[in-house]
């Protein structure tokens, strides 16, 4: 068994091969996406929605993360598993960051963190990079700054935060990020930041013309109350959970469970 490394990631855009990311909060979703052949498992801040009942990111902290991270870890063999810095964890200083990761990959087990932001971060990345630590970096709509925009409005939209994004993108690469989230942008600009810099780009409702795709694992498998509109439900696990369990409990009120 070969385990993905950021290298296997930088092969697979030097040979035009897609991977697939998909984002995993415990072990069984973690044994799932694996079996299912998925390259990265990213546990995502989006946790704190979809498995803490929170309404944003900025209530996770970083003993959320590593609680979770270590979860997926354990329920891994192969993949290469991406832990998101939550809100509050890293914007304060390089040092702050450095010492955020290093619990998040002691304590956790992971192979990588995740941190939001462009330019304002790149000295930060290149802090964490010079000190050994994978860092992907995730620019666009970044939902930890959702106070300061006002929503989860798409990004880059019009001239000047087109080139701001397309400056994020050339820091974050210089800076020595090992893959870039492109999160709501339009497609043409995910196609010209994915020509143009040479880490892997991973995006999540900018079109089809990154290296990788990222979806949330609940999107995916029918089980969010509502999907953004570029991703798709494969199936409806929320329906087909709530038939099992109201069959289970007509079985147990009707005495015909346990046989
Ligand atoms: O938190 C998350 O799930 C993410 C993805 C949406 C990229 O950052």
């Amino acid at each position: 068994m070969k385990r993905t490394t950021a290298a296997t990631l930088a092969k697979a855009k030097a040979n035009h091969e897609k991977t697939v990311w998909l984002t995993a909060c415990d072990t069984t979703s973690a044994q799932l996406a694996e079996a299912a052949g998925v390259d990265v498992l990213l546990v995502g801040d989006s946790l704190g929605m979809v498995a803490l009942g929170f309404d944003s990111t900025i209530p996770v902290t970083l003993e959320h993360m590593i609680h979770h991270t270590a979860a997926v870890v354990r329920g891994h063999s192969k993949a290469w598993v991406v832990c998101d810095l939550p809100f509050g964890s890293y914007q304060q200083s390089p040092e702050q960051a450095f010492a955020s990761s290093v619990a998040v990959l002691q304590q956790s087990g992971c192979d990588a963190v995740k941190l939001e932001g462009g330019v304002p971060m790149a000295e930060t990345i290149r802090f964490l990079s010079e000190r050994g630590i994978a860092v992907v970096a995730h620019i666009g709509l970044t939902p930890q700054s959702v106070k300061k925009f006002g929503s989860y409005r798409a990004r880059g939209t019009n001239p000047a935060e087109y080139d701001a994004i397309l400056a994020d993108a050339q820091a974050v690469t210089e800076a020595g990020a090992v893959a870039l989230v492109l999160e709501c942008i339009p497609a043409g600009l995910a196609q010209t930041i994915t020509n143009s810099v040479a880490i892997p780009t991973v995006g999540i409702g900018a079109g089809g013309g990154c290296d990788s795709q990222v979806l949330v694992w609940h999107d995916v498998l029918g089980l969010s109350l509502k999907n953004p509109s570029f991703a798709p439900a494969y199936c409806n696990l929320r329906e087909q959970i709530t038939t099992a369990i109201e069959a289970w409990s007509a079985d147990v009120r009707s005495g015909a469970f346990p046989k």
